[in-house]
């Protein structure tokens, strides 16, 4: 019997999947590189025919299958996960979503914009499918607005930024979990029938456990030089949700939005809701061309100053914690300046008066200076830096609390927690409730009244170290279902008036190493914080794992003190294939480390132009195990900066030369070692031509010592 039914059913589905009225519309949205392509069925629907390599002769189009719906809603005939479940007024939850128009603008950014329109004949409601595409980058930019067009209101239960549907023989999904201090460890599983979810529930720090991309090889697990490769990430800086779902046919469908977990969102009659950007990319050249899509779309259109340079850094928290005054800080200022680095960066600590900030338990939410420690304010560190010759900058962590605080006692009804439970502590503090437009005004005010007592202040760590727990809001009242999501809400307004007041203040984001990060967030952040871990082999994992998606200008990379068996060389080389920063005492480095220091800021200062705008080539990865190697090219290819680290050799370990990529082939590169400590290649001061490079390569790694490393600039 169910033999029969499947039968039966697999009939109709082919018939329907053939069923494409020649006068429908063929709707084609298209990169350089990349198709998506949308045809219209008999029966008004809007499905999916293709996804995959452009195809350039437009007559083949009519050629493609119908494919499967679009954008799936609930209660049909559809038997997977849909996209959309809105219930109506009347209580019935289904949807039947059909063709309406479409059109194609262009946006401010040059992005050209495909709108769908679609809507139910029953009910209306109606559904916006938006797509922008960059098509230098292979990028595509998706989101969805519903709205509901009732007297009264509607309850969304699912709401998906988009759906794409793939039908290939195997699919194999990379996917970057981690915790703190142990961010982003990649793993590949192979995707069989039934649903792998990848999600989160914690609020303000929701990718503690896992950030919101994934890398999805089709047909064949890809390399980094081959492969066809799905690459997609959320830009939402809250709860989030990917289903792969392979169905019975094998087709896998990829749904992709908030988390609906908890979240059920009341649509008032004419209210819209706008999702936010599911963005990707499908190379058929590997991930590194995926990657490269994502970081050079990122320094043009959403990174935030992407185009502008980055400061390198002394950040004081390694060095001090919680335990420093006015002294101590003009003492690390001058260290700065010693150093060559752009800034110093105050870290936590520095506020409270009825409860110090002397350790993580007390004091956050009273954003005014401990006049023990710095009786001279704010103003005063800024006057030192000035005179130092250096700039300064400052952390906060404005939407949290300790309950002991005077903000907590002032505003107990301004904190998300229970009112009829004892509270849970992560890190002994709360979330405040940014729901709330007067929770969002003291936010907005930290920022506010540190820039204007202090226009000098010249950038922003901002920090997150606490998830959102004992989820209850005293605004929303009997809308609970609304506060992940109008948490979120509130965070954009609060940095949009930032924006606008204060468009040049560059900001780091920070959630007790990198918590939570995305491509929204990075519209208001230069810069974000990848891990608490700053062991230089970790970071080599860490540092390779964000470079999936964003681009290393964006990504911290600071020396520290961790892990005391690599030598300064190797923890400032490792550090230096990002934006560089040092938080370290260097009283307590011998004289020669610290002259090392020094050069290797000016170093980097040469290079960084290249490194941090240039294409990013990952040569090998540190997951093959003892060595690992990364390379950058300027765009016109004149100039290149290899990174190459022995980790862990063996001895007569069969080691092959590295072949370089992204160089010019027809141009001669003269090879010169950089943050050199008497351990030069054999090769260094030699003329090659791209060619060689690319096709020989140069024996970057070597078996005799463990914890080495290199550093080759390339003219
Ligand atoms: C967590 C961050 O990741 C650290 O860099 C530091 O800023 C501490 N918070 C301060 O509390």
């Amino acid at each position: 019997m169910t033999k029969r039914l499947f039968s039966i059913l697999t009939v109709a589905l082919m018939g329907t999947v053939c069923a494409v009225a020649q006068d429908k519309p063929v709707i084609k949205v298209e990169t350089n590189n990349v198709q998506l392509v949308f045809k219209v069925g008999d029966n008004g629907r809007l499905y999916q025919s293709y996804l995959g390599k452009k195809l350039n002769n437009d007559a083949d189009l009519k050629h493609l299958p119908r494919g499967i719906e679009a954008y799936l809603t609930h209660g049909m005939e559809d038997y997977f996960e849909p996209a959309l479940h809105v219930e109506h007024s009347d209580h019935n939850s289904t949807c039947e979503l059909k063709y309406v128009s479409h059109e194609v603008t262009t946006q401010a950014d040059g992005a050209k914009l495909t709108t769908i329109t679609l809507a139910d004949d029953v009910y209306p409601t109606q559904v916006k499918l938006h797509f922008a595409t960059y098509a230098g980058q292979d990028i595509i930019v998706t989101n969805t607005e519903i709205t509901n067009g009732e007297k009264k209101p509607v309850v969304l239960h699912k709401f998906a930024s988009s759906l794409l549907n793939l039908n290939r023989s195997r699919y194999f999904l990379t996917e970057y979990h981690g915790d703190w201090a142990a961010e982003v460890a990649m793993s590949e599983t192979e995707l069989n029938f039934g649903k792998k979810v990848l999600d989160t529930k914690l609020g303000s720090r929701a990718s503690m456990f896992i950030p919101s991309f994934f890398q999805l090889s089709l047909d064949a697990p890809a390399t980094e030089t081959a492969g066809n490769v799905l690459v997609g990430t959320l830009a939402w800086t809250g709860n989030y949700q990917f289903t792969f779902e392979v169905d019975n046919n094998g087709v896998l469908r990829l749904i992709s939005g908030i988390n609906p977990y908890f979240s059920e969102y009341t649509l008032k009659a004419g209210e819209t809701f706008k999702t936010p950007d599911f963005i990707f990319t499908l190379s058929d050249s590997g991930r590194g061309t995926a990657a490269r899509n994502f970081h050079n779309w990122a320094r043009n259109y959403r990174l935030k100053d992407g185009k502008g340079t980055r400061m390198t850094l002394l950040n004081n928290w390694e060095a001090t914690y919680f335990d420093f005054n006015e002294e101590k800080l003009a003492g690390l200022m001058g260290e700065a300046k010693k150093l060559g680095v752009d800034m110093f960066l105050l870290d936590d600590g520095w506020f409270g008066n009825k409860y110090p900030r002397s350790s993580d338990h007390q004091g956050l939410g009273d954003w005014e200076e401990t006049k023990d420690k710095l009786p001279n304010k704010i103003g005063f560190l800024c006057k030192t830096a000035r005179e130092k010759g250096v700039k300064f900058g400052i952390w906060i962590e404005p939407e949290m609390v300790n309950p002991k605080s005077e903000l907590y006692e002032k505003h107990p009804d301004w904190v998300i927690h229970l009112p009829n439970r004892k509270e849970y502590y992560f890190r002994n503090q709360l979330v405040l409730d940014l729901s709330n437009p007067k929770v969002q005004d003291h936010v907005f005010g930290v920022v506010d009244r540190i820039l204007t007592e202090n226009p000098e202040v010249a950038f922003f760590k901002w920090d997150c170290n606490s998830p959102i727990t004992n989820i209850w809001s005293n605004y929303l009242k009997d809308q609970q279902t609304h506060l992940y999501i109008d948490y979120v809400r509130g965070l954009y307004k609060v940095l949009d008036r930032i924006k606008a007041k204060y468009p040049n203040v560059p900001m780091m984001l920070c959630s007790g190493g990198s918590g939570r990060i995305d491509y929204e967030a990075l519209e208001y952040f230069t810069e974000f914080w990848p891990s608490d871990n700053t062991d230089p082999v970790e970071r080599l994992y860490i540092q390779w794992g964000y470079s999936s998606v964003y681009p290393v200008k964006a990504q911290c990379a600071h020396v520290t003190t961790w892990n005391k068996e690599s030598d300064i060389k190797f923890r400032v080389d490792v550090a230096s294939m990002g934006k560089l920063g040092f938080d370290i005492k260097f009283s307590d480095m011998s004289k020669d480390d610290a002259e090392f220091c020094r050069n290797a800021v000016a170093n980097y200062n040469r290079m960084k132009p290249v490194i941090l705008d240039g294409d990013q080539y990952r040569l090998v990865s540190p997951y093959e195990g003892r060595h690992a190697s990364t390379m950058f090219v300027s765009e016109d290819k004149s100039k290149a900066v290899v990174f190459a680290f022995d980790v862990n050799p063996r001895y007569r370990e069969h080691l092959l030369p590295v072949k370089l990529q992204g160089l010019d082939p027809n141009r001669q590169y003269k090879v010169k070692e950089t943050n050199e400590r008497g351990n030069n290649y054999w090769f260094n001061g030699r003329t090659y031509s791209g060619e060689y490079l690319m096709t020989v390569g140069l024996d970057l790694f070597s078996t005799r010592r463990g914890l080495t490393s290199h550093i080759i600039e390339l003219e």
